[in-house]
Formats: C-alpha cells, sequence, structure tokens
C-alpha cells in the first residue's frame, strides 16, 4: 500500500509483488488552486488531510481482504511541501504501526524513475530516464535497483516549471503544461524564434522564457490584453508552438548526448512533462532503435502507484532497516 501527498495531489495505491497495480487512486486539487493560479500550500496542506482517510479506503476496497491483506506501507518523505508531506507520512506511519507492518519512507523522484519500471514488465536496470516534472529536469541512470546516478541537471527552471511560467505569459492560465500543449496542438512552430540552448550535460530554460516574453512585448500593446497576454488566439498557438518545440529540442539534445556518450540500452521518460505528446513522440523518434519506455499518462503525473514500486523496491533491499518516513521537504536523492 502507497501514499502520496508531496504536492496538489492526494494518492494511494496497492500493488502485488510491487509491479502489478491493483489499485490506484488520485484526487486532485487542480480545482482548489486554480483560482489562486498556482499551488497554495497551507490549502493545500489541508485538503490532503481532509481526502486522505477515503483515498486510501478507496485504493484499498480493490483489494480482497483489505488491510489485513497489506504487508508494506511505503510513503512519499519528500521532496515537496512540508506540510503535505507531513500528512501522507504521519498517516502512513500511524497505520502501519497499527497493523504491525513495516513503513518505509520514499523519495517522490525516485518514485518517477520507478513509474517506467512499473509500466514496462520488460524493463530493468540499467536504463536511463529523463526526468521532467513541476520541481525537476533530470537525467539520471538507475544502474540497479536503489543505486541511481544523476547526469544531467538543469542550471535553473525546471522543464514542468517553464510550461508553467509560459502558460501563465500566454494567459493560458493553471497548470500550464496541459494547456500550453494544447494551443500548441494548432500553432506554427516555426513563426516565432526560440533560442536552442545547446549547454554541455546541463539543461536551462530561463532564456527560452525571456524570448517568449520579448516576443510577446513585441506584438505591441494593442495585440495584448489587459493583463498582458496576447488577445489572437492564433498567436497564442503559434507562441505555444514555438516555446514547446524549444523545450523538446533541447530536451531530446541533452538526453541523446548523454545516451550516446554512456552507449545507452534503454531509454525512460517519466514525470509529468512525459504526459507531453510532442515529447513523447519526440522521443520515440529520436531512439528509433532502442526500447524506450514512457509510461501511461496516469503514471507520468504524480501517483501513488510508483511511491508503491520504489517502496518495494526498497523494503525488498534494505528489509526492517528500511530508511524511515522522517519528512524533507529538499530531499534530493533518486536512490
Ligand atoms: O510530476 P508532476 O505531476 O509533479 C511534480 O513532481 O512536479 O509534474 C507536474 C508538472 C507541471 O509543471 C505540469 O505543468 C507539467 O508537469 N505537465 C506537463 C503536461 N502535463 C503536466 N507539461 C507539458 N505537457 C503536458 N501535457
Ligand atoms: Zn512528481
Amino acid at each position: 500500500m502507497a501514499v502520496e501527498t508531496s504536492c496538489d495531489e492526494t494518492a494511494a495505491a496497492v500493488l502485488r509483488d510491487g509491479r502489478e497495480v491493483v489499485s490506484s487512486v488520485v484526487s486532485s486539487q487542480i480545482e482548489l488552486h486554480a483560482a489562486h493560479g498556482g499551488v497554495v500550500p497551507d490549502l493545500a496542506a489541508r485538503a490532503h488531510l481532509e481526502v486522505i482517510g477515503p483515498v486510501v479506503e478507496e485504493s484499498l476496497s480493490a483489494l480482497p481482504g483489505g488491510w489485513d491483506a497489506v504487508d508494506g506501507v511505503a510513503v512519499t518523505r519528500g521532496p515537496g511541501l512540508a506540510g503535505c508531506l507531513l500528512v501522507g507520512t504521519a498517516y502512513a506511519q500511524s497505520a502501519a504501526v497499527a497493523r504491525g507492518v513495516p513503513v518505509v519512507g520514499v523519495s517522490h523522484m525516485a518514485g518517477h524513475i520507478y513509474s517506467a519500471w512499473l509500466s514496462d514488465v520488460t524493463l530493468e536496470p540499467p536504463y536511463l530516464a529523463l526526468v521532467v516534472s513541476g520541481g525537476h529536469s533530470d537525467v539520471v541512470e538507475l544502474r540497479d535497483h536503489g543505486d541511481a546516478v544523476r547526469l544531467a541537471s538543469t542550471r535553473d527552471d525546471a522543464a514542468g516549471e517553464a510550461f508553467d511560467k509560459a502558460a501563465r505569459l500566454l494567459g493560458l492560465g493553471y497548470p500550464g503544461g496541459p494547456a500550453v500543449e494544447r494551443a500548441a496542438r494548432t500553432g506554427d512552430p516555426g513563426r516565432f524564434p526560440m533560442p536552442r540552448t545547446r549547454l554541455d550535460g546541463a539543461l536551462s530554460f530561463s532564456g527560452l522564457k525571456t524570448s517568449l516574453r520579448y516576443a510577446i512585448r513585441d506584438l505591441g500593446a494593442g495585440a495584448l490584453t489587459d493583463a498582458g497576454s496576447p488577445r489572437d488566439p492564433a498567436v497564442v498557438a503559434d507562441l505555444a508552438a514555438s516555446f514547446q518545440a524549444a523545450v523538446v529540442e533541447q530536451l531530446l539534445h541533452v538526453l541523446g548526448t548523454i545516451a550516446d556518450r554512456r552507449g545507452a540500452e534503454r531509454i525512460a521518460v517519466v514525470g509529468g512533462v512525459a504526459a507531453n505528446q510532442a515529447l513523447r513522440d519526440a522521443v520515440r523518434s529520436r531512439f528509433a532503435g532502442l526500447p524506450v519506455t514512457v509510461p501511461p499518462l496516469s503514471l507520468c503525473t504524480d501517483n501513488a502507484a510508483m511511491i508503491g514500486a520504489a517502496g518495494w523496491q526498497r523494503l525488498r533491499l534494505h528489509g526492517p532497516d528500511a530508511p524511515g518516513v522522517a519528512v524533507d521537504p529538499g530531499l534530493d536523492l533518486y536512490s
């Protein structure tokens, strides 16, 4: 049984033998935060507290025997919002203690890497993963279970954060990634030139964000709404498509360079931004000769099933000595 409450999704899942998803329940707080244009930490923690019980019970209802059939609990201990993480870890720990089963703390990032392992039964380490979420943009190699090494990261914003900021500039609201992708579908990616950032072994999205801001400013005040975003939906579509293409190209450049250099044999793309169809298509065509795992959308964005898979491996590797649930909002580990 696994619990995830690091940000704005309250999630619980039940796995059989670490790899078969018996149930995965996700209660999203999108409506709660949309009015504020982003996640409000206090509101998020309170909302987790309200729904964590029902979400866990719903996920357990798919398991014959319910709690009696659970033999371990995994929970996200970081990175994330402190108050949100506390709700999940307190719940998971009390439930595990009450039932006499072990509880293991899991890094949210390890969870994202394991979403690929969970979704593809042919996938085993070593594999190279592009991790692109709201907080991270990394290239990580899972050399073996419990043994991950980071090979590249971003110098400024994470890819998801860049999408969210672009959405705000374009007047597309929250959450940004899906909104930019939707707008980009009808746009011309060649209309607005965006910089092609090509750093060696690192990602950077701040220059791209500035270019988008200037491209919008250069439209002239008459073309903008009172909030400063372009009035014409066709222009928004072209800007969104141009921005998205530049993000995808940069991600592919860094992932491709590292994969070639290391002779990677298996590739995975995980995290919320992996839900982006343009990125999914581009990765598949760039690595046409290699097995590529891109989880289904439900496992790309935050969920508890991926936490269960990573936690199951931790319990398998460490047994009763598996790391505990001490909350660490700044945790930056893939293992
Ligand atoms: O992994 P995730 O659900 O939460 C974190 O761990 O951060 O990732 C959320 C991020 C957000 O920034 C969101 O805008 C982005 O993933 N995202 C997308 C898409 N769906 C979600 N970005 C681009 N295209 C999408 N379709
Ligand atoms: Zn995440």
